[in-house]
């Protein structure tokens, strides 16, 4: 199947379109939680950002998805607003339902939702590769009940589409606008990458720094005191092809993330004491 073609759009526009759940926030099964995971989900310092970051997506989506003129795409991109939409309306009823301590969202606005929206589609991919294992220590971990990571198994899975549909997409625009051809892609993805790096080194040295990557840095560090360096790349790569391995292959996949963890292992366990 050629990148770029009508039948390449047709693909990844239906299997996002066709793995699409319907739910509401509130009908879900919340569990009533015990002092012990209420005070680690209250101690954690992610809620203002990842809020925020759920809060901005639906808004600056839908602005894409108004100009774009190829219907399956908008059809695609606007129930790709609606699920980040939903994500912000269950962050929120989490909160409430947890008293946990978040900020109130700020309204997005933007003059440039698109390119806004190509650095978010990076970070996705870049957050949920660390969201993806993260979520599987947590779950090893037993510090959360299983009933309330079952009601976050549906947020994973969306953004497992959201990533999926955003590399192809990413691919589609590149090659059929004849803005670059595919020998430049890598390139010019891996300078996405950078940018969302960069993001993330910000977090890591300042509190009030932007949203977009706060799951994967400061999920990890209230989560993970305990892990080292190379069992936290190994849980990421593990759940990363685990959760991307029920794909249609003919599509792309965003593996750049991927790759760099995989000689990361591979460095670390190559230094004495460092996978102990
Ligand atoms: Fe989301
Ligand atoms: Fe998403």
């Amino acid at each position: 199947m050629e990148i770029g073609s009508d039948v390449h759009k047709e693909l990844f526009c239906r299997t996002f379109v066709e793995g699409h759940l319907k739910f509401e926030p509130q009908d879900l099964p919340w569990p009533e939680l015990d002092e012990k995971p209420l005070e680690l989900l209250r101690s954690l310092q992610l809620w203002t950002h990842a809020r925020q970051f759920e809060h901005d997506a639906g808004p600056m989506i839908e602005m894409v998805a108004k100009r774009v003129a190829d219907p399956m795409i908008r059809e695609a991109l606007e129930l790709q607003s609606f699920e980040e939409t939903r994500h912000a309306r269950l962050m929120d009823y989490m909160i409430k339902l947890y008293d946990l301590p978040a900020e109130d969202p700020k309204d997005f606005s933007s003059p440039d939702p698109l390119t806004e929206f190509i650095d978010f589609g990076f970070e996705e991919c870049l957050d949920s590769f660390g969201g993806f294992g993260l979520f599987e220590l947590v779950r090893q971990s037993k510090l959360l009940p299983e009933s309330l990571l079952e009601i976050f198994e549906n947020v994973m899975r969306e953004e497992s589409h959201h990533i999926v549909f955003f590399t192809n997409w990413y691919a589609h625009r590149e090659t059929a606008s004849g803005f670059s051809n595919r020998l430049l892609l890598p390139p010019r993805i891996a300078w996405y990458y950078a940018r969302a790096l960069l993001k993330i080194r910000d977090l890591v040295k300042v509190d009030d720094a932007e949203p977009g990557a706060a799951f994967i840095v400061t999920g990890a560090r209230d989560f993970t005191d305990s892990l080292t360096p190379r069992l936290v790349l190994e849980t990421c790569v593990a759940e990363n092809e685990r959760r991307l391995a029920g794909f249609d292959r003919r599509l792309l996949m965003p593996t750049f993330v991927p790759r760099l963890a995989r000689v990361a292992r591979r460095a670390l366990s190559l230094v004495p004491g460092r996978g102990a």
